[in-house]
């Protein structure tokens, strides 16, 4: 190598380095809370993406919150029949809070009055009774039930969980389509697509509200000020420690609800880039809970080597087809609580065996629920121990 050679060297090196710093510049930019751009509210996106607006109109995001005022029908719970747990009176309902397994009731200065309404059972059950009159709506549940919220005015942009709680503040998509015909090149883009990150921070957009912990300091239940495309990390977050039996089974699975981002996180799915947006369609309800194709499917599209066959497949316990094919009922157990035990699926993954029961809970499935027991609820944990142990021995090593 002569001079001249290693001056080009160390021009080709040194330009590559300005170009992978400019790229690692712009990615670190993508949607992070970029101060300039600010909330316009989904009805202002609905102008040219009609569509994907109507779509969404019908999930059960954009329909979280309603305000009395505006849907006298919004109150679901039964204020007719007489109950102990039901304290208050329909008028000092103001807002509604949930449709699909309980509600709960805002007031005008932003309590949450003591009982909820569950729609399964349709009873009232006492909710958060000693300390309601403490709790301010706005500060411990407003970030994940609305839009473009801010923690230090206790304001939101919109009510629900509108297009820019997952595509971040979007003035400047919406100034530069109307105004201007050509970006310029290497302008950094102007609004998140979550399609555009890497799968750990796509998952985190829907990760800011679908977990559960605290912010650094303890104040509040979210991230406060996370925008979609930011880093969702101690720096921002504390996620509820195992050790929290309000939150965790001894095995630690889900609970309660809203834990799903903390339960897949750690799970190989995500090492391998299976996201939230892999198996549900944000804007689309095709069912209840947004998945784009019916449970097997779902599964069966990436493990097509996973057998249903009833005798000499993959689950063969019991024998019986159907039941035992169902990959959601063993490897996504409905063992978390909404209203009820039951409603909420567990995002680990893992199926849970009845021996998780025997050896962590006490042979109690009320300690420590299992996969069969969740579909089987009276049968003796023992016996479907030594099933499970007998039908299916080669488990992991089996197709
Ligand atoms: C004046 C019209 C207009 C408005 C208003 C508008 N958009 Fe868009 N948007 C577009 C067009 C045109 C495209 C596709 C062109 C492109 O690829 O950049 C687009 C693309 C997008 C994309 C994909 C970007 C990418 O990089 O893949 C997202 C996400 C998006 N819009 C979200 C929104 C949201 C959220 C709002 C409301 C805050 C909104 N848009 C309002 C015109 C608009
Ligand atoms: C960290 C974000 C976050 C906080 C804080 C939060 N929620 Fe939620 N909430 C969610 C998510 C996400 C869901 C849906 C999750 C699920 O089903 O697993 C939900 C669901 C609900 C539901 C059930 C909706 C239904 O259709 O059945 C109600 C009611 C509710 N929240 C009320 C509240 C109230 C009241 C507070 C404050 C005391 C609160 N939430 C605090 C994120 C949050
Ligand atoms: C709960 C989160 C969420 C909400 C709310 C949401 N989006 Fe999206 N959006 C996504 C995700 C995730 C993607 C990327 C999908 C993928 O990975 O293929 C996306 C993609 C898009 C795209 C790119 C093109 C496409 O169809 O994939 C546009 C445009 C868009 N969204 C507009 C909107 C508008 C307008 C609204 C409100 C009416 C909205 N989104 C509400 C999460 C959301
Ligand atoms: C701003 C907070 C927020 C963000 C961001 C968010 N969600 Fe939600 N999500 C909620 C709340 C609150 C509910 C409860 C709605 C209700 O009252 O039923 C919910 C409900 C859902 C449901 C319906 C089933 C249920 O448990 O109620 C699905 C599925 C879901 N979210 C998936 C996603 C996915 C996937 C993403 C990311 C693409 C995402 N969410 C982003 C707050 C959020
Ligand atoms: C491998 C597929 C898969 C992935 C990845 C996945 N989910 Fe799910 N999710 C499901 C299935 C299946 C259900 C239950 C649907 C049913 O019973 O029909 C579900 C249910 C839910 C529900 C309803 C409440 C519950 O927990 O049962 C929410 C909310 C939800 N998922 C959010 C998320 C979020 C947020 C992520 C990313 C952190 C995510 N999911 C990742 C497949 C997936
Ligand atoms: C987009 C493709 C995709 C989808 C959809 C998908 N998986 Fe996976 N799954 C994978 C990949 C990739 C791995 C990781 C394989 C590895 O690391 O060995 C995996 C791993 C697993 C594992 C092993 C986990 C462990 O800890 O050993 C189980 C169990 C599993 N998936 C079940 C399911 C179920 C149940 C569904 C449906 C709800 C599903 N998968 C949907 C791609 C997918
Ligand atoms: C998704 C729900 C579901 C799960 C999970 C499940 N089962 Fe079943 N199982 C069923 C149903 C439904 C039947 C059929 C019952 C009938 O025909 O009376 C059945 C039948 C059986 C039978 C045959 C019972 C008889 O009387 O012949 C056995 C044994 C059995 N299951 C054991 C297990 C074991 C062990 C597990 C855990 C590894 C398990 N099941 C997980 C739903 C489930
Ligand atoms: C009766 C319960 C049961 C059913 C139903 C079931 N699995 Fe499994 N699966 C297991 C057990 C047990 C293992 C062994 C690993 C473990 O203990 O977690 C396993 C392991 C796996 C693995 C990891 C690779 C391997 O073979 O060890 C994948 C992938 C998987 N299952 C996918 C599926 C899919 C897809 C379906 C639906 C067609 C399904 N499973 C239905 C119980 C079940």
């Amino acid at each position: 190598m002569n001079r001249r050679t290693i001056r080009i060297a160390i021009i080709i090196g040194m330009t590559s380095l300005l170009i992978s710093m400019s790229l690692v510049w712009t990615i670190g930019v993508v949607g992070s809370a970029a101060s300039d751009k600010t909330y316009v509210g989904s009805e202002k996106c609905k102008d040219c993406h009609d569509q994907i607006f109507a779509k969404w109109r019908q999930t059960p995001h954009a329909n979280v919150i309603q305000e009395v005022k505006k849907n006298p029908d919004a109150i679901k719970g039964d204020f007719k029949t007489p109950d102990t747990a039901r304290t208050f009176k329909k008028n000092e309902v103001v807002m509604t809070s949930g449709l699909i397994w309980k509600q709960r009731y805002i007031t005008k200065d932003w309590k949450i009055l003591p009982a909820q309404w569950n729609y399964e059972t349709q009873k009232w059950a006492p909710y958060n009774v000693d300390k309601w009159k403490e709790e301010d709506w706005r500060s411990f549940c407003g970030y994940c039930h609305t839009t473009g919220y801010d923690s230090k005015k206790l304001a939101w942009k919109e009510l629900n969980v509108g297009c820019e709680a997952c595509h971040g503040p979007g003035s400047k998509h919406v100034e530069n389509k109307e105004e201007k015909t050509e970006i310029a090149l290497g302008e950094p883009p102007d609004i998140v697509n979550p399609a555009s990150l890497t799968s750990d921070q796509a998952a985190m957009v829907c990760g800011q509200c679908h977990t559960r912990g605290t912010s650094p300091d303890g104040v509040f239940p979210f991230p406060v000020d996370y925008r979609p495309g930011d880093v969702l990390s101690a720096k921002n977050f504390t996620p509820v420690p195992y050790t929290d039996t309000k939150a965790w089974w001894p095995n630690k699975t889900v609970k309660q609800h809203r834990q799903q981002y903390i339960e897949w996180r750690v799970t190989k799915h995500a090492k391998a880039g299976v996201n939230c947006s892999v198996c549900h369609d944000a804007h689309v309800t095709r069912n209840k809970f947004q998945t784009k194709t019916s449970q097997n499917n779902l599964c069966l599209g990436c493990h097509p080597q996973i057998s249903t066959d009833a005798e000499r497949g993959h689950a063969p316990v019991g024998g019986t087809l159907r039941q035992h094919s169902d990959c959601v009922g063993c490897h996504m157990s409905a063992v978390g609580k909404s209203a009820e035990v039951g409603d909420e699926h567990t995002h680990t993954f893992r199926f849970i065996a009845p021996i998780a029961t025997i050896n962590l809970g006490g042979g109690d499935v009320k300690n420590q629920p299992n996969s069969c027991s969740v579909c089987h609820a009276g049968a003796p944990v023992d016996a479907l121990q030594a099933d499970f142990a007998e039908r299916m021995p080669f488990r992991s090593s089996r197709p």
